[in-house]
């Protein structure tokens, strides 16, 4: 990350956005970008799926799209294959850093290693204690009292890099794994652009994601944002 995006002024951060899906999260990325209350430029979106409604959002918002899919022509594309073109994009915009919002391929340790930029990604838990998938419906089995959704660095191991910040919210008794869905996906969206403004200003090191390198005035990461919804 250069010098003016530490000091917090100046250039907007150049993101890309890996999604596979609906794209609420992008949605709330672009809305902020447009309406200049986040110092971030869009510089494109990758796609694994040519149908997501995430691919609709980007070309709405005139910003570059790059549909890989996962499945053309009825051959299913390789994971290395995949890599290979998603680097190549990547490496022609530039971003400073990368944004996996649902995104539903894993990746390999080698195409995560030789990134452009950081990569984070959003995860709907409060990890590290429920990795992979079906997470609203495994803290219900579980009887948690509390749930969320955490902004995690994207390491070669699922689910495991430093996480960096968390929107909590308590879990209702009348709560389904459809109304937590609901729930903490609410708080994604508060959760993300926060998470890029500490980012965009410094305050967020993702080179450094360790708790001596925060500055003295905060607490210790990962920050928290607690919900009342
Ligand atoms: C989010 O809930 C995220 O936690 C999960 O996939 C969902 C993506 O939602 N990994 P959207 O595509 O941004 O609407």
């Amino acid at each position: 990350m250069s010098d003016s995006h530490m000091k917090g002024n100046h250039k907007p951060l150049r993101i890309a956005v890996l999604v596979s899906g609906n794209g609420s999260n992008l949605q709330v990325l672009i809305d902020a970008m447009q309406a200049g209350v986040l110092p971030i430029e869009i510089v494109g979106v990758i796609s694994n799926r040519e149908d997501a409604y995430a691919v609709t959002r980007a070309k709405e918002a005139s910003i570059p799209v790059a549909v890989l899919s996962h499945v053309a022509s009825g051959k299913r594309m390789g994971i290395k294959t995949f890599e290979t073109h998603a680097s190549a994009q990547l490496t022609t915009w530039q971003p400073d850093l990368i944004v996996l919002a649902g995104f539903m391929r894993v990746l390999s340790a080698e195409f995560i290693d030789n990134m452009p930029a950081p990569m984070i990604n959003l995860h709907p838990d409060l990890l590290p204690a429920y990795k992979g998938l079906d997470t609203h419906q495994r803290v219900i089995q579980a009887g948690e009292r509390y749930h969320g959704c955490s902004l995690h660095i994207v390491t070669a191991e699922l689910d495991a890099g430093a996480v960096l910040t968390q929107a909590l919210l308590e879990i209702n008794p009348k709560d389904t794994a459809v109304s937590l869905q609901v729930r903490v996906q609410k708080g994604e969206h508060q959760l993300l652009p926060w998470t890029i403004l500490l980012i965009a200003n410094g305050i967020i090191d993702l080179n450094h994601p360790h708790n001596d390198a925060v500055p003295s005035y905060l607490p210790a990461l990962p920050l928290k944002l607690w919900l009342n919804n």
